[in-house]
């Protein structure tokens, strides 16, 4: 087992959290008797008369707040909503954990929501362990644990389907903490965020808890206007400094930047004092990019040593766990192997490591070539224990689906310290990785970027190795953004003295581009709301159309649109008063000068309009003169590089697109090819001679005999007859321009303005007016694309859903006895079907919606629904190529096709109203999705779906989705048989598809 020394242990800058001056006892003796005393007082209950809360919970805590804690507490404890903006692993949920504290001492309840099932399920067992199983309940799509507990943890859509259900359970409901506020900026779930921080009542306290961003006070702002008294808390100090490393192939672990401070600094762990001073690139890297583009040297002197600290790595020695692959002698620049990479960490004490390999069979593959290079990372006594944990944690599978699931090899690299952590893995399995990891057993991790996103699992060190990643579409460059989210996993607080980013090299990096990724580190969070189908029925329903579109107008979306405008204004202010300007500076005591201005500016454009008009139909002559030309013709081509008589030779017809190139014999007795732009007009024909067949042009001769013969043939002919409509506008002009531009001229010359000696002058101003009026015009019309913007969308969607049926107009009695006859024109109410999509909250809604309205699913059995349930769910991850997917025949192909109908249809519609059309229905997973629900075995679908690309863990999540659809399914389905008929086979469904892998995946 590698040692635990920290080599760098004392040299770490002391970047200790501030302290709370209140509280703040200098002698730790001191400090930690007052703090035994406080415990033992709390135990008995026995706290003296004016103790706040917050001293209450101190008191149970096993470390000492840091002061944004303390700051983003107290505002919680006097009654505001609170933002927390705080790096990885700064403590932020310790905050959301005194809205419980809160909730319980004021007899109120208090919801947990994280944006994730998998982190539902890790909060909701730190708040059992906290406050006992009874008093904390857990919502998520799959589970339903105790749900009217004073405590409940969900997951945010299921707070926003209560919200919008009016759920019984949002009685006596006190605070609400948003862990992970940022996922705000998603582009498919950010909405839901806004709608629950719009929708919760007003005497509910929202602490929201978010990474850092560069916007965090304009976010505050917003949540104050629309939740009132919120306040931002930001800290930018990571309590873990990390360090930025690259490792190269010939010098080993390399710092990115010298300097031991600065180099913090660029790790974002504390704020910098002056703004400015960027740390400065380890010139050694500078210089090894430097030799790589020479050529790759690989002898001779090492390059200057700018980095103080070098780690032992890859080489100089050959790492000691690395049994068979490390023998190669390979160029030095080529980057290591991952055995290699892992090995070199765990020399230099930097495991664990999670390495973010962007793409699923990396990760995979990196796992295997760990254990084919030998590489073991554990000792005997931490492979009892991986496997006791292991074995524990996947007793209830089957061992027919062990061995599909690949556990063999997964308990193997386990076993060695290593495994692959990504969303195609079965999430029991990603579960147990999470666990041993944290457990420090797991020592070498290989994930792809769905990692960071929320899932508590730091590491001592994160490796990048690429600084490009494949988004489904197109390579892309990491952003600064998402290079600080991936690193800061790195550095465990409580546990490292500071943490490690290690990017490898590569051939072509570049260390000025890493250190931009590294130190810039704050992004702004941009909403992604957008009103939905599903969101305007029940809106409109709860509220009326006239306030929800009210309420919509305070989404952040708009918020952060109408801070655009104001800045767009602002400049559009300031531009006219230029304008105001430049209209003085070119007044004319003679005249109007804008008028006259507007008259040369008219001219001129026609004249432009004229100039590329000619142009064009000269080109079309020349064209149609080449074009009828024929061997032997002598032709006169009318100046150009080739002017003079030629003889035709070979007319070129089939030369390509821009049309005929003939080749011809000049009159100099050379034989040349004539193109488009080498002719200035069309070419006249002006006789006729005859070339032999076998005319070879290399023969001087012949080319001599050729050339007489033009001659001759030109001296006989008649005077030249012009070529075919050559006459009529010669200048190339229209004749109606030349009058109109003619008529413009002589008006100009009568303006009062054209006899000023400064007209010159004026003119250069009323120029710069012209374009400025033109670029004002501009922001004006992008400023009224903004204000209301989010409105407009809403009252787009309203009409469609009016068109289709599940709004309805006020009948006309009806809106005459509102008291407000302004609003009542425009008022609708949500029929029997809208109140139906409004308990649809797929991305699809609309469309699910049209399906039950269309019955489309009536008659289908189980499973038969649950295929047609997967294509409104499911999305292949990579475009079909080649044959599509085997489909269900029978009633249930007839049904897909239906849906795809429906959607065709609804998609024009959608159009219509100048609405971003629902994304089509995929029907590649209904297939394996019936034959799942029939109870075909887990290697029979895969095998099945195997076009497809799916892992395991995505069937499974799919699975999860088609189940939520379901459910949802048979909670929208009509009262009427019909109605009835889909909702039981909806639930059908559901418990067939959840079951085996599926059903043994979730956690409770
Ligand atoms: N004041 C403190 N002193 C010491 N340790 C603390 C303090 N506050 C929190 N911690 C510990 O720090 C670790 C990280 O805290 P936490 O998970 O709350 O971070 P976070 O800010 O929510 O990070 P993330 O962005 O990853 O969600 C936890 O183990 C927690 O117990
Ligand atoms: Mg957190």
């Amino acid at each position: 087992m590698p040692s635990r020394r920290n080599r760098r242990g004392g040299a770490a800058p002391e970047r200790g959290p501030d302290l709370d001056p209140e509280v703040d006892v200098v002698d730790p003796a001191a400090r930690f008797a007052a703090a035994r005393a406080r415990a033992q007082a709390a135990k008995e209950g026995r706290l003296a008369e004016g103790v706040t809360e917050l001293e209450r919970f101190r008191a149970s805590l096993p470390f000492r707040l840091d002061d944004f804690q303390v700051r983003a507490c107290r505002a919680l404890e006097e009654g505001r909503g609170v933002l927390v903006a705080a790096p990885t692993g700064a403590g932020k949920t310790v905050v959301g954990e005194f809205a419980v504290h809160l909730a319980l001492a004021r007899g109120r309840k208090a919801f947990y929501t994280a944006p994730i099932k998998a982190l539902s399920n890790q909060k909701h067992a730190e708040l059992v362990e906290r406050h006992g199983a009874d008093r904390v309940g857990l919502l998520t799509g799959d589970v339903v644990v105790n749900g009217d507990a004073p405590v409940v943890v969900m997951t945010t859509e299921v707070l926003r389907n209560m919200l919008y259900a009016g759920s019984p359970a949002l009685a006596g409901l006190g605070y609400v903490v948003m862990d992970e506020v940022h996922y705000l900026a998603d582009r498919f779930r950010g909405p839901v965020w806004e709608e629950v921080i719009l929708h919760l009542p007003q005497d509910v306290r929202i602490a929201s808890l978010s990474a850092t961003v560069s916007n965090a006070e304009e976010f505050g702002a917003w949540l104050d206007t629309v939740r009132g008294g919120t306040e931002v808390v930001v800290s930018e100090v990571r309590p873990v400094p990390l360090w930025q490393h690259v490792l190269t192939g010939r010098d080993g672990l390399v710092d990115l930047f010298v300097g031991e401070a600065d180099q913090a600094v660029a790790g974002g762990s504390v704020e910098r004092a002056d703004g400015d001073a960027r740390p400065q690139v380890n010139p050694e890297l500078t210089a090894l990019a430097r030799d790589e583009q020479r050529g790759g040297r690989t002898t001779g002197s090492p390059p200057p040593r700018g980095g103080r600290r070098r780690r032992g790595g890859y080489p100089p020695h050959r790492p000691k766990h690395a049994g068979g692959g490390g023998a190669d002698a390979r160029p030095s620049q080529r980057p290591p192997s991952r055995a290699h990479v892992v090995a070199a960490l765990d020399d230099a004490d930097l495991l664990p490591a999670i390495t973010f390999v962007f793409s699923r069979n990396g990760c995979d593959a990196a796992v295997r070539q760990c254990m084919a290079a030998g590489l073991r990372l554990t000792t005997p006594e931490d492979r009892l224990e991986i496997r006791a944990v292991v074995e524990a944690a996947c007793a209830d599978i089957p061992d027919t689906d062990l061995a599909v699931l690949g556990y063999w090899e997964w308990l193997e690299g386990l076993q060695r310290g290593v495994a692959a952590h990504h969303a195609g893995l079965l999430p029991r399995f990603k579960e147990v990785v999470e666990e041993l990891f944290s457990r420090g057993l797991v020592k070498a991790v290989f994930a792809t970027e769905t990692l960071a996103l929320g899932i508590n699992m730091p590491a001592r060190s994160v490796v990048l190795e690429k600084l490009v990643k494949y988004d489904g579409e197109k390579h892309a460059d990491i952003t600064p953004g998402e290079y600080t989210q991936l690193t800061g996993r790195a550095g465990r607080r409580g546990i490292d003295v500071e943490g490690h980013a290690v990017v490898l090299w590569q051939p072509g990096i570049d260390p000025e581009h890493v250190a931009g990724l590294a130190s810039r580190r704050l992004y702004p969070l941009r909403s992604r709301f957008r009103p939905t189908s599903n969101m305007a029925v029940n809106l409109v329903g709860g509220v009326g159309r006239g306030r929800a579109r009210e309420i919509l107008e305070t989404s952040f979306a708009q918020f952060q649109a109408d801070r655009a405008v104001v800045g767009l204004a602002r400049r559009a202010r300031t531009q006219e008063e230029a304008l105001d300007g430049y209209a003085e500076a070119m007044a004319c005591h003679l005249g109007d000068f804008a008028e006259y201005a507007a008259l040369r500016r008219r001219i001129s454009e026609l004249e432009k309009e004229g100039s590329r008009e000619a142009t064009r139909r000269r080109r079309a002559e020349v064209l149609s003169s080449l074009e009828g030309l024929q061997v032997g013709d002598v032709v006169r081509v009318p100046g150009g590089r080739r002017a003079g008589t030629a003889v035709v030779l070979d007319p070129g017809a089939d030369a390509g697109l821009e049309g005929p190139r003939p080749t011809v014999l000049t009159e100099d007795r050379e034989v040349r090819r004539l193109q488009l732009q080498d002719v200035a007009g069309a070419v006249e024909v002006l006789a006729r001679v005859r070339v032999r067949r076998d005319f070879n042009a290399r023969d001087a001769g012949a080319r001599r005999d050729l050339a007489g013969a033009a001659r001759a043939a030109l001296a006989e002919a008649d005077p030249p007859a012009r070529p075919r409509g050559r006459r009529r506008g010669e200048d190339g002009r229209g004749g109606d321009a030349v009058e109109t531009v003619e008529a413009l001229r002589r008006e100009l010359r009568r303006h009062p303005c054209h006899g000023c000696p400064d007209r010159e002058q004026h003119a250069r101003w009323a120029e710069r007016w012209s374009r400025l009026r033109q670029e004002t015009d501009g922001l004006v019309q992008r400023i009224e694309g903004r204000t209301s913007g989010i409105a407009r969308v809403f009252d787009k969607v309203c009409d469609l859903l009016l068109e289709l049926g599940y709004l309805a107009p006020v009948a006309a009695d009806e809106a005459a006895a509102e008291p407000d006859g302004r609003r009542a024109v425009d008022e609708v109410v949500v029929t029997p079907a809208g109140r139906r999509l409004g308990r649809v909250y797929a991305e699809k809604d609309l469309l699910v919606a049209q399906c039950l309205r269309e019955d489309v699913l009536a008659g289908l059995d189980g499973p038969g629904v649950a295929a047609v349930a997967s294509a409104l769910v499911f999305e292949a991850r990579r475009e079909e190529v080649g044959t599509g997917p085997r489909t269900p025949s029978g009633v249930v192909g007839e049904a897909l096709r239906a849906v795809v109908g429906l959607w065709s249809e609804l998609e024009d519609r959608e159009r219509a109203h100048g609405l971003t059309p629902t994304s089509a229905p995929d029907v590649g997973l209904a297939l394996p999705m019936q034959r799942w629900a029939r109870g075909a075995s887990l290697q029979e679908v895969l095998d099945e779906a195997a076009g497809l690309e799916l892992g395991a863990g995505d069937f499974v999540r799919w699975c999860k989705q088609t189940v939520d659809l379901l459910d949802q399914l048979a909670g929208a389905a009509g009262e009427d048989p019909r109605g009835r008929e889909v909702r039981a086979a909806a639930l059908d469904a559901v418990d067939r598809v959840r079951r085996g892998v599926v059903a043994y995946s979730v956690v409770t």
